[in-house]
């Protein structure tokens, strides 16, 4: 469907400073620059959880990495104010962002990815961001309206656990969000908590493009033979019982965290592996979903 160009006049021609604004104009100006911004942004994923640790910024950072590795062009907005692992994650956390008058400019990671994160505005990584929600509100507004993000095919949204404040101001930001996938690990806690998200999408109105299974048993680095660590399987049943997609499981696999703590996204590995051919299949689910057969075709699939 062919996107609505949004109205140039809602952002205020005799408004220049904010110091010489109302409020009000002040409210337009940045709701003018944040439709703009999205008008250059065809998809919108959220990667969101119940629970704590279970591996979203691995999945996004994976994700999105792996869709510019096949030539689409990606951002990453870690929505994560208080915990902003993406930087790290993608070996970026040293670099400052500079602004000029088109904005501030996301860091490039790699041709095709770059990245905006509280932890990369943030002088010092040791402090701890103490803010309510109007005020995360308010920094995740200005991640999308004040960011030079250029035309983007996708941006991959990284969120804290739980359905607090920052998906909440993700979802009345960013009217038309493609979809969410919810990260779980096997067992019956995480489980209890991923439905939360699935219904927590649902309310939102935004489609469920689904879970993702991660941690999902190793293979023993001595003999091979796999080891359910914490079960497996609950994801695929958790899908089934919500009737929403099954985007597939992502083993555990010890290189991930040496991976992640050394900031190059385990998709970049030339070495093959079951948990980068995972997380190209999540990448190719995406791109089915967001471009081939459509958001509710691909639901519809189940
Ligand atoms: N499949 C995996 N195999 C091995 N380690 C993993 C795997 N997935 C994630 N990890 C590791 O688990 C840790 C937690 O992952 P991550 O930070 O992505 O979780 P999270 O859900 O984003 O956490 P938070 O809720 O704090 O934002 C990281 O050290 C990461 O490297
Ligand atoms: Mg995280």
């Amino acid at each position: 469907m062919e996107k609505k160009r949004p109205e140039d006049n809602k952002v205020h021609a005799s408004c220049e400073s904010s110091d010489t604004c109302s409020a009000k104009e002040n409210e337009e100006q940045e709701q003018g620059r944040l439709e703009q911004r999205l008008f250059h942004i065809r998809h919108k994923i959220m990667v969101m959880s119940g629970k704590g640790g279970v591996g979203k910024s691995t999945v996004s950072v994976n994700l999105a990495a792996s869709l510019a590795s096949q030539g689409y062009e990606v951002g990453i907005l870690d929505a994560d104010i208080h915990g902003p692992d993406i930087p790290r994650m993608c070996g970026v956390e040293k670099r400052a962002v500079t602004g000029h008058k088109g904005g501030l400019a996301p860091i490039r990671v790699f041709k095709g990815l770059k990245v905006i994160s509280m932890g990369l505005l943030s002088q010092d990584p040791d402090k701890a961001i103490v803010w309510r929600g109007p005020m995360k509100h308010n920094a995740i507004r200005q991640f999308i309206g004040d960011v030079n993000w250029g035309d983007l095919d996708y941006l991959v949204i990284d969120l804290p656990p739980g359905t607090g404040d920052e998906p909440l101001s993700v979802a009345h930001l960013i009217k038309d969000v493609d979809g969410a996938i919810i990260v779980t690990t096997p067992q019956d806690v995480a489980l209890l908590d991923s439905r939360k998200a699935v219904n927590f999408s649902k309310l939102l109105n935004i489609p469920v493009l689904g879970i993702v299974e991660n941690m999902s048993g190793m293979a023993c680095p001595h003999c091979g033979e796999k080891i359910d660590l914490f079960k497996i399987g609950g994801g695929a049943r958790a899908a089934r019982e919500l009737r929403v997609p099954y985007l597939g499981h992502i083993n555990i696999d010890p290189k991930m965290v040496i991976r992640c703590d050394a900031g190059t996204p385990f998709v970049v590995d030339p070495e093959p592996s079951a948990v980068k051919r995972a997380f190209e299949r999540l990448a190719q689910s995406v791109i089915t979903a967001t471009q081939t057969s459509g958001i509710e075709a691909f639901v519809a699939a189940v």
